[in-house]
C-alpha cells in the first residue's frame, strides 16, 4: 500500500494530478481509519499504463475508456494518421530551418515562394545581404543562399567560353529588324551579354546603340569584339541593371532585349521599359513560350521550377496588348536558333563533367540541356516586335 505522497514520488506526478486521476476513476484510493488515503500496487501499474497511453497522444478521458473498455481501433487509427500529418509538418519545418543554415536543400522552398510570393521573396533575399544582381541570380539560378557564390563561380565557368548566352541567331535578329516600321536613331539593348545581337544591330542600323548588362565580364568581351569589328564608336556598353535603368523617359525609339526580359518578368518589363520609349517607339524582345495550351506533366513540372511565368504565345499577346503596345509581328525561333545555343552548351558541359563532378550548377545546366533534347517539341522561343501606343 502506498500513501499518496509515496505514489506521487514513484510515478513522478503531483498529488493534485493523482487526485484528478482518482476523480476520473482511473485509480481508486482507500481511506484508512486514520483518515489517510492509500493506493495498491495495481493503482501504481495503472498509472504507468496511462502514462504510456498518454505519451501515445490519448487524452485522459480516452485513456479511461481504453482501460475499462475494449480498445477502440478506429480511435487509434485516427490518432495515428493525425500524428503522421503532424510529423510531416514538423519534418518540413525542420528541413526549412536546416536548409536556411546550409544543412539541407532550400531549393524547393525558393521555388514555392517564386510562384506564390515572387516580389516579397526577392525583397527578403536582399534583406539577407544579397545585392540586386546576386538576389536575381539566386532567384533564377542557384536557389541557395549558403552555396550561392560557389554555384555562380561554377555557372560562370561553364558560360565563360560560350558567346551565346541564350537561344537566338543572326537570322532571328535580322528577321525582327526587317519588320521595324522606321529606322531608329537611339537604340537601347537590354541584357546584351557578349553582344552577338549588338553586332547585328550595329551592322544593320545607323543609329546609336547603348548596350546594357549587369555582368561586367560580358561587357568586356563585347568591347573587344566591337573594337575588332571597327564599330566601337557607335555602341556604348553600360553596366547597369535592367530593373533600374539610368535613362530619361522617352530616350529611345528602339529597345531590344533578347532572352533577358524574363529576368525581371515580362509584364514588369513591358510596363517599366515603356516610359523609356518615344511615342510610337518599338520594343523587341524574345521569350520562352509554351507551344501547347496543356503541356505534358514533365514540361509543366520542369518549367514550374525554372520559369514559372512561362506562357503560351496567345497569353503573351494578350499581356502585350493590355500593357499598351500594338504587335507589329511575332515569330517562333527556328530549330537552328535553339541548336545555336544548346549544342555548344552541351559540348561544354560534357567537357567539364570529369572535373566538376560535384558541381550543382553543372548538374542543373546539364539537366536543362537534356530536358531540351527530350522535350523541345513542347516549348519554343518567340520574338515579339511591338509598337508603343
Ligand atoms: C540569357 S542571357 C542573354 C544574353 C544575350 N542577350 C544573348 O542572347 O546571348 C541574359 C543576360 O541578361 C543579363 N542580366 C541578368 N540580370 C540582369 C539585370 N538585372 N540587368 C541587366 N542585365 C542582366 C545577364 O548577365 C545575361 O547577359
Amino acid at each position: 500500500m502506498y500513501q499518496i505522497s509515496e505514489l506521487a514520488n514513484l510515478v513522478g506526478m503531483s498529488r493534485t494530478a493523482l487526485l484528478y486521476y482518482e476523480k476520473l476513476g482511473l485509480i481508486k484510493g482507500q481511506r484508512l481509519d486514520n483518515g489517510y488515503r492509500v493506493y495498491t500496487d495495481l493503482d501504481l501499474q495503472r498509472i504507468r499504463l496511462i502514462q504510456q497511453l498518454h505519451q501515445g497522444g490519448l487524452t485522459l478521458k480516452e485513456c479511461r475508456a481504453f482501460l475499462i473498455e475494449k480498445m477502440d481501433k478506429s480511435l487509434i487509427e485516427r490518432r495515428l494518421s493525425e500524428l503522421d500529418i503532424e510529423i510531416e509538418q514538423k519534418q518540413h519545418s525542420r528541413d526549412l530551418l536546416a536548409s536556411l543554415l546550409g544543412m539541407g536543400d532550400e531549393k524547393a522552398w525558393h521555388e514555392a515562394l517564386i510562384i506564390n510570393a515572387p516580389d516579397a521573396h526577392l525583397d527578403w533575399i536582399k534583406q539577407q545581404g544579397f545585392n540586386e544582381r546576386e538576389a536575381l541570380r539566386l532567384k533564377w539560378l542557384s536557389k541557395n543562399m549558403t552555396q550561392h557564390e560557389q554555384y555562380m563561380n561554377d555557372f560562370m565557368k561553364v558560360f565563360e567560353t560560350l558567346t551565346r548566352w541564350g537561344p537566338g541567331s543572326e537570322d532571328e535578329t535580322l528577321k525582327a529588324l526587317s519588320t521595324l516600321p522606321v529606322p531608329p536613331k537611339n537604340i537601347l539593348e537590354i541584357g546584351c551579354g557578349k553582344g552577338l545581337a549588338t553586332l547585328v544591330l550595329a551592322n544593320n542600323l545607323s543609329g546609336n546603340i547603348t548596350s546594357i548588362d549587369n555582368e561586367q565580364s560580358a561587357l568586356d568581351s563585347l568591347k573587344i569584339m566591337l573594337e575588332s569589328e571597327g564599330i566601337g564608336k557607335r555602341v556604348e556598353p553600360v553596366c547597369a541593371s535592367m530593373t533600374d535603368l539610368p535613362f530619361e523617359d522617352k530616350s529611345f525609339d528602339l529597345i531590344w532585349s533578347e532572352a533577358s526580359a524574363y529576368i525581371m518578368g515580362v509584364e514588369t518589363a513591358l510596363a517599366k521599359w515603356k516610359s523609356l520609349l518615344t511615342d510610337n517607339g518599338v520594343l523587341v524582345f524574345s521569350d520562352l513560350v509554351l507551344l501547347n495550351q496543356t503541356p505534358s506533366k514533365a514540361v509543366k513540372e520542369f518549367w514550374d521550377k525554372d520559369y514559372p511565368d512561362i506562357q503560351t504565345v496567345e497569353t503573351r499577346r494578350k499581356q502585350i496588348t493590355a500593357a499598351g503596345y500594338e504587335i507589329i509581328s511575332d515569330f517562333q525561333f527556328s530549330q537552328f536558333a535553339w541548336d545555336n545555343y544548346y549544342s555548344p552548351l552541351k559540348k561544354r558541359v560534357e567537357e567539364l563533367a570529369p572535373t566538376m563532378k560535384d558541381s550543382t550548377a553543372l548538374k542543373d545546366i546539364t539537366s536543362e540541356v537534356e530536358f531540351y533534347f527530350n522535350h523541345n517539341s513542347e516549348y519554343g522561343y518567340q520574338m515579339f516586335v511591338l509598337k508603343k501606343i
